[in-house]
């Protein structure tokens, strides 16, 4: 047994609508988590308003972080490093969390790390007592990002393939608006969609005729509004077709992807990885392929502070520092750029 302390990584999200903390132990895993989620502050204005977020998470922060240690019953002398959203996402929110970050860091002398949004909710699935197992095929479904990556290590990434326009998020997200229903759409446009005929509308699955893994997902929503024009009493139906339609174009390009890799894991991640019936289609492809496929839990496919403090601890507990006393952010920042672990 060593006889090492433990290390103890505190993780701050603030890339876009949701304050979220987390803390992770060498030894004990997740040891807490808390978020606060900004929706009511930005749902009368149909979306995210960035400047109302960024004040939103200064207010949060501090007080998260304090109710969080409480609850693990640690003092901020416990903590050995601090993992920070870095990007992308929004400017603003993100400098909260890097000032924040820093700022802890250098008062409680210990590193501090920026670690990319994307890369946490890859890694989310090792929050879970089953994991996915290296390499693997990844697909990241968010609100800003539709990408199939072949994950070879930590932060050896390579995109295999990405949306050309809307993200699958966003197409939820608007179609949602166009059906008249509030903000986050996702959720609601699926609630929607229970209530949907199967067989009511198709609509067109985007891209699948061409070769390669990219996504457009900005017809579906115009082929939505159109439809909704037409059929304005039939918005359930609408939902419906979104949805088979949008997930099931991600799953002919996840299938495309484990052929192309001849992987036998998918790891699933991101806000739509919450989707049910996107989990269903994926868990039909995994059986008839033999693939096994990962998500995270319902909470960690949304932003969370959990998934930085593991993607920060995974890297700062080898040493990776993000070095100097500067507030620095990376609000565009390329997964492949990443250093590996
Ligand atoms: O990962 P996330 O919390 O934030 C980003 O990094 O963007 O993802 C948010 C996205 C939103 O577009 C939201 O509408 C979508 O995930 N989402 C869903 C569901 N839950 C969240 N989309 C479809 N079905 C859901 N159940
Ligand atoms: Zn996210």
């Amino acid at each position: 047994m060593s006889s090492t302390k433990p290390f103890v990584t505190l993780g701050i999200e603030s890339s876009c609508d949701e304050t979220g903390i987390g803390l992770y132990h060498s030894e004990k895993g997740l040891i807490g988590h808390q978020l606060f989620s900004q929706v009511d502050i930005h749902a009368e204005y149909g979306g995210v308003v960035p400047e109302l977020a960024s004040r939103d998470h200064i207010q949060r922060a501090l007080p998260l972080i304090r109710s969080v240690l409480k609850g693990a019953n640690l003092s901020l002398s416990d903590i050995s490093g601090i993992a920070y959203t870095a990007g992308p996402g929004l400017a603003g929110a993100l400098l909260v969390g890097s000032a924040v970050a820093k700022s802890l860091a250098w008062s409680l002398k210990i590193p501090s790390l920026g670690v990319h949004h994307m890369e946490g909710h890859l890694l989310a699935p090792l929050l879970e007592d089953e994991q996915p197992s290296f390499p693997f095929v990844a697909l990241l479904v968010s609100g800003g990002h539709t990408m199939l990556i072949d994950v070879k290590a930590i932060g050896k990434y390579e995109i295999l393939g990405e949306s050309l326009d809307d993200a699958v998020g966003e197409a939820f997200d608007k179609t949602a608006k166009i059906l008249g229903l509030g903000y986050p759409g996702g959720p609601a446009l699926a609630k929607l969609a229970l209530e949907g005929g199967q067989d009511a509308f198709k609509f067109p699955r985007p891209m699948i005729d061409r070769p390669g893994l990219d996504f457009s997902f900005s017809g579906l929503k115009t082929f939505a509004r159109n439809t909704f024009a037409k059929y304005p009493d039939q918005k359930a139906d609408i939902a419906k077709a979104f949805e088979v339609a949008a997930t099931s174009t991600l799953m002919i390009k996840c299938r495309r992807a484990l052929e192309q890799t001849q992987r036998d894991t998918l790891v699933v991640a991101g806000g739509v990885s919450a989707n049910l019936s996107l989990r269903e289609e994926l868990d039909a492809m995994g059986l008839k392929l033999k693939v096994k496929v990962f998500y995270p839990r319902q909470e960690f496919c949304t932003d969370n502070g959990a998934m930085i403090a593991l993607a920060g601890h995974l890297r700062l507990s080898k040493g990776q520092v993000t070095s100097g006393g500067e507030i620095t952010i990376q609000p565009r920042w390329n997964l492949e750029d990443l250093e590996a672990v």
